[in-house]
């Protein structure tokens, strides 16, 4: 097993990478689970909203169900926005020390094109202040400095994207049959 640690603003594509990339390891006989707001938020962290202290809260939770993920030998694919850095450090350290593979994947796309995107209609109600700290808008989003993969959602395929993340999986022998 293995977290793939997806991070990125709303509407980078970070769902829709790992819907493409579960297909693909479905193909190759692996297992994966994803994990995202809509199974997430609405269900165990229902309680939480957006304030940095909920996030941090969230992203910790999320880690950690990874982390049960991986110990059944399951890729977890976690697509969360994840906007703090020392949030992100924190699920690495976790799988870190117990000598589980965490893999951080940039989902990177500019603001403009997340925003023209607008998938759920929620950067035009924040520009219209009709949500507060929207990441983006009014709230920070930290990009990761050293991801192990980086794509750039805004001038990539969907194919390219998910080609970049199979060869880093080969390559590291995570693919392998249990
Ligand atoms: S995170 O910051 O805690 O990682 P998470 O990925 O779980 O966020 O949820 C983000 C999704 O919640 C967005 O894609 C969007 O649909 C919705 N959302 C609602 N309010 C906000 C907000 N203030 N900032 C960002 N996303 C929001």
């Amino acid at each position: 097993g293995a977290t793939l640690w997806l991070t990125g603003l709303s509407g980078s594509g970070k769902s829709t990478v790992a819907v493409a990339l579960e297909k693909e390891l479905f193909k190759r006989g692996k297992i994966s689970y994803r994990l995202d707001g809509d199974n997430i938020r609405l269900g165990i962290n229902s309680n939480l909203g957006f304030s940095a202290e909920d996030r941090k809260e969230n992203i910790r939770r999320i880690g950690e169900i990874s982390k049960l993920f991986v110990d059944c030998g399951i890729l977890s694919l976690s697509s969360f926005i994840s906007p703090y850095r020392e949030d992100r450090d924190e699920v690495r350290a976790l799988h870190v020390s117990s000598e589980m593979t965490f893999i951080e994947i940039f989902v990177d796309c500019s603001l403009d094109v997340a925003e023209s995107r607008d998938p759920k209609g929620l950067y035009k109600k924040a520009r219209a202040g009709e949500i507060k700290n929207f990441t983006g808008i009014d709230d920070p989003y930290e990009a990761p400095e050293k991801p192990e993969i980086h794509l750039y959602s805004d001038h990539m395929s969907l194919e390219e994207e998910v080609k970049i993340i199979l060869s880093y999986l080969e390559d590291h022998n995570i693919l392998q049959p249990l």
